[in-house]
């Protein structure tokens, strides 16, 4: 029989033998683990495994964080950077009214029994001039001159100023069947309201009514057998009209000022630009995303080797090159 007192000294010789086993596998795990840190972060065979760098940094005393650094970013993923930059074979121009109505409403105009009266209750009366930002600056009337567009795509419309604007102007030069594609999502920005209350409608169900708001005006100019709204996203619109072969001679950005919209917007534009016209846009100036309209025509002119011209508010880049003959062998 075992008394009490062995009992005890028995299980305390016990316990103690566990103590110090578990403090040797702890040492042995945090060992392990410096040691492969020290040999991740210093080997010169296997890159440094950023991920783990990085946690740890995000875990670690800023102050004791030096030797973990990567010495290099990880490479640019290619995709980052992929756009694409051949579209279908061109339609006709005066095919692409057709076109865009049989793929977007079933053959139908937008405009036909327009608006009902169920839409009508919900709109503001007509202003004489849609408020609008830099809409109808000295750029529009230089480059529809120059450039003589048959078809113009707009990027960012909002209520119309500007492209009711270009399609005065392309009257005034005896081309009043230019077409004037318009793509904006129409919803404008969230928390627009809160400044631009008197220019929009109530939205209704949670529609902004822009669309409609937008639509009424172009009725109102008697322009709606040739200014069409596209109310989709601009990365949405730009891959179908890529798609269907719709080009533009000239095309204005104008849609999200952050760099990352900008850039997308740019180099899909750029796309289904017709060889021979013209992309420009606004806020070339603007500070918005730390000027980012700006950082993204630079960085697309300076890999396209493409020059950028300012011109009031907006930018204008040269025009896109001809495409080069084939040369038979
Ligand atoms: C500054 S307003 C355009 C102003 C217009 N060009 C004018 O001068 O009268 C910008 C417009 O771009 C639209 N927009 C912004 N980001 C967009 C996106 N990713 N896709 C479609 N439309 C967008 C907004 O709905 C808004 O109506």
């Amino acid at each position: 029989m075992i008394s009490m007192k062995e009992d005890i000294k028995i299980s305390r010789i016990i316990s103690t033998g566990y103590l110090a086993r578990a403090t040797m596998a702890i040492l042995l795990l945090s060992l392990g683990y410096t040691i492969g840190l020290l040999s991740s972060s210093s080997s010169p065979s296997r890159p440094p495994n950023t991920q783990l760098l990085l946690h740890v940094q995000s875990d670690a005393n800023p102050n004791n964080c030096t030797t973990l650094k990567p010495d290099n970013p990880p490479p640019t993923p290619p995709d980052l950077l992929r756009f694409n930059t051949k579209c279908s074979e061109p339609i006709p121009e005066d095919q692409i009214y057709r076109t865009i109505l049989d793929n977007l409403w079933d053959g139908v105009s937008p405009y036909s029994g327009f608006p009902s009266p169920a839409t009508a209750e919900h709109l503001l009366p007509l202003s004489s001039k849609p408020r609008g930002w830099g809409s109808t600056t000295p750029v529009f009337q230089d480059l529809i001159s120059a450039v003589r567009p048959q078809t113009i795509i707009e990027l960012g419309t909002f209520l119309g100023a500007s492209a009711l604007h270009m399609a005065q102007l392309t009257r005034n030069i005896s081309l009043p069947s230019t077409l004037i594609l318009c793509i904006d999502d129409f919803r404008s920005w969230p928390g627009a309201r809160r400044y631009l209350h008197r220019d929009l409608p109530v939205p209704h169900h949670a529609d902004a009514l822009l669309l409609h708001q937008f639509m009424l005006a172009v009725q109102n100019a008697n322009e709606t057998h040739r200014v069409l709204p596209f109310p989709f996203s601009t990365n949405s619109a730009l891959a179908a009209l890529c798609t269907w072969g719709v080009y533009g001679d000239l095309i204005e950005v104008d849609a999200g000022h952050d760099f990352h919209s900008a850039w997308a917007d740019i180099n899909m534009a750029w796309a289904v630009l017709r060889p021979g016209g013209v992309l420009f846009g606004h806020d070339y100036f603007t500070k918005a995303d730390n000027m980012g309209v700006r950082r993204a025509v630079t960085l697309f002119a300076k890999v396209n080797g493409l020059r950028v011209r300012p011109h009031g508010q907006h930018w204008v880049l040269s025009p896109k090159p001809q495409l080069q003959p084939q040369t038979s062998r």
